[in-house]
């Protein structure tokens, strides 16, 4: 199997996150619930994950990074945590549902927002960013990187910007973490989402929320937390007031661990690799008669994730195509991201998405595309 699904979860991890996870679970105690040694030793682990992720992404304080089970969950906290009847944001057309979902949910209370459009390039315009920031915006909601073309977004332009405004940077960094080098310091990043089971090569159920010093949010969940147990009320410390219930410590030490493996390979060689993936992805689809690719085809500010279809082909029956026929894993349909889709004006039949990782090499990605070039001859 060729698996090019990267961009909804690696499949292929390094192998000291199988091993580092097998060695944790059979002496998993419940971090700072005990005082026994088997929990203190858990919840030692458990900061020292948290301490290689604030390093890894030049966060100061370690205590800012807030576990929780995916982006999703991150994004939720921060903009439900965040925002409140009264307050507007401002975000973008090509925006996950993880974004969408909850501002559309936030507006039945009372948040306002604007989505700025970014037409069929994909390219967000830096002046509509600006010109749609009012008095009563608290907050910009912006994706790194599309999901569906791998775009990235000019991340310390829009940290300036914020500044400026006085206004908090949220970043949804589902696909850029582990892909690119993200300083929340030097970009001005006020809240960094991001999923530990993409590519920082975590296991499922993982991922956290930095939360900056500029950046005060409510809690969206109460219950234990192995501090200040007699009190009735949730704690103020950091993370313990994000961090209700029992963490998912096998998963938590298998983000830390990925995160290792791509500090011994270095983010710059992981850049390197995937911004030649995204330049053969894209020039070798766009080469082939009846297919066309979405985005602009700028490769040095793109991820290997390309959207694309062919002529005559639903975008579902190409992708069981290249399962059934090729064994080649890619995704189909509307990818979450239903606004990205207008912009893209594929609204109507989605499109298909093949995606890479480190694991990703030169023969699979030339695999698919002779894959799609015979799909497409036949069309
Ligand atoms: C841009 C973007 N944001 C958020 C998410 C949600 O991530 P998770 O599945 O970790 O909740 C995804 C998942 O694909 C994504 O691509």
């Amino acid at each position: 199997m060729i698996y090019l699904d990267n961009a909804a979860t690696t499949l292929q991890k390094p192998e000291a996150v199988y091993r580092r996870v097998a060695e944790c679970l059979p002496l998993c105690a419940n971090p700072g619930r005990s005082g026994h040694r088997l929990s203190v030793q858990t919840a030692r682990a458990v900061y020292d994950a948290r301490e290689t992720v604030a390093a890894f992404f030049g966060i100061a304080d370690a205590m800012r990074v807030v576990f929780g089970l995916n982006c999703t969950d991150a994004l939720n906290l921060a903009l439900h945590g965040g925002l409140q009847s009264g307050d507007h944001v401002v975000t973008t057309s090509v925006e996950h549902n993880s974004v969408l979902r909850p501002l559309n949910a936030l507006a039945l209370q009372g948040v306002a927002h604007t989505i700025i459009e970014t037409g069929p390039g994909g390219t967000l315009d830096m002046a509509a960013v600006a010109a749609a920031i009012r008095p009563d915006t608290k907050m910009l909601a912006v994706t790194h990187a599309s999901n569906l073309t791998g775009i990235l977004n000019p991340l310390a332009e829009l940290g300036a910007l914020c500044r400026k405004h006085g206004i908090l940077l949220l970043v949804d960094a589902a696909q850029s973490a582990g892909c690119v080098p993200i300083d929340v310091q030097a970009l001005q990043i006020d809240l960094l989402a991001v999923p530990g089971h993409k590519a920082l090569f975590g296991i499922q159920g993982t991922g956290f929320l930095y939360v900056g010093p500029r950046a005060h949010l409510r809690e969206v969940r109460q219950g234990g937390t192995g501090s200040q147990s007699s009190q009735p009320f949730q704690p103020d410390v950091l993370p313990d007031r994000y961090e209700s219930g029992t963490l998912n410590v096998p998963g938590i030490v298998s983000v830390a661990a990925g995160i290792e493996y791509i500090n011994t390979v270095g983010i710059e060689a992981v850049e390197a690799h995937d911004r030649a993936l995204a330049k053969q992805m894209l020039e070798g689809l766009a080469a082939i008669p009846g297919v066309t690719v979405y985005g602009n085809a700028d490769a040095a500010r793109r991820l290997p994730v390309v959207a694309f279809n062919i002529a005559g082909l639903p975008s579902a029956e190409t992708a069981t195509r290249l399962d059934i026929d090729y064994d080649i894993a890619a995704r189909s349909g509307f990818h979450c991201a239903p606004l990205a889709h207008r912009s893209f004006g594929t609204a109507n039949e989605g499109s298909v998405r093949i995606s890479g990782s480190w694991f990703t090499t030169r023969q699979d990605v030339e695999a698919a595309l002779r894959a799609v070039e015979a799909l497409a001859k036949k069309a």
